[in-house]
């Protein structure tokens, strides 16, 4: 009984740490649409599908967009499962990711969508070797 209550004020202390930390980090995802808090490396990846959703809107109306996104932080933001980060698979991928970022077209339209394309496949990939959960919504992102 001890220890179901150690392990009940422990939870405690992990949710409120969490908490906290969510009121501190400057999101633009809208916190009601997760409801349960999560980690550093999971607001930035929300923030990720935010940003490729608004990118993936403007390119089916045929306009240009911008390709910046807040990838500083891919290697080091912390995982809700520790050591997740740490995976050779994940430092390889996220580092491609950050090397593809850095090619984006600036102007055609049809470029740039072949370009968004590769983007939302770099998101999958890694996706499917580490963490397969969100898969379903990333190949949503997907353009027609
Ligand atoms: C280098 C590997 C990697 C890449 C690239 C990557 N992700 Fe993730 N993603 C992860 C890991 C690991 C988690 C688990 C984060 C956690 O729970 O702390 C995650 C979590 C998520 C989540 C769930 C967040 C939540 O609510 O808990 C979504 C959605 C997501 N990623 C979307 C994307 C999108 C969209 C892209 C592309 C822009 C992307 N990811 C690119 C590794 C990656």
């Amino acid at each position: 009984m001890k220890k179901i209550i150690a392990l009940l004020l422990w939870f405690t202390c992990v949710m409120v740490a969490c908490e906290s930390g969510k009121e501190k980090s400057e999101r633009r995802s809208d916190p009601s649409r997760y409801p349960n808090g999560g980690s550093e490396l999971a607001w930035l990846m929300r923030d990720l599908t935010d940003s490729l959703e608004i990118m993936r809107a403007s390119l089916l109306q045929g306009k240009t967009v911008n390709f910046d996104l807040p990838i500083d932080h891919l290697l080091s933001a912390v995982p809700t499962e520790e050591g997740k980060t740490d995976d050779p698979h994940y430092q390889e991928m996220a580092k491609e990711f950050q090397r593809y970022l850095k090619e984006q077209p600036i102007a055609i339209t049809q470029e740039q969508k072949d370009y968004f394309d590769g983007l939302v496949n770099r998101c999958a990939s890694c996706h499917q070797k580490l963490c397969p959960g969100p898969l379903q919504k990333i190949n949503k992102l997907k353009l027609p």
